[in-house]
């Protein structure tokens, strides 16, 4: 199991988070991953301030420059390579 832990801090929020979620759940049906990937919210994870972009956290690692928009393709790695 992958635990994925996304920032639901208001600095966050304002940087995008909801498309985060949104590309969570579009990759968890893409791959079949439901039953593979445990998704849950998190208070601020200090990305915010140390300027890494969003955060989110693959099996409690900080993944840096995550944005808005490259966020589907970046976690689709991060998770795909976990799962290995
Ligand atoms: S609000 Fe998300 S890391 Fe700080």
């Amino acid at each position: 199991m992958v635990n994925v832990e996304i920032c639901i801090g208001s600095a966050c929020y304002v940087k995008g988070s909801s498309q985060v979620v949104t590309a969570m759940k579009e990759l968890l049906q893409k791959h079949n991953w439901e039953d593979k990937v445990n998704v849950k919210g998190s208070f601020c994870m200090k990305a915010c301030q140390e300027k890494k972009g969003l955060g989110i956290k693959v099996n409690g690692k900080l993944i840096e420059g995550v944005t808005a928009s490259n966020v589907s393709e970046i976690l689709e790695k991060e998770i795909a390579v976990a799962l290995l």
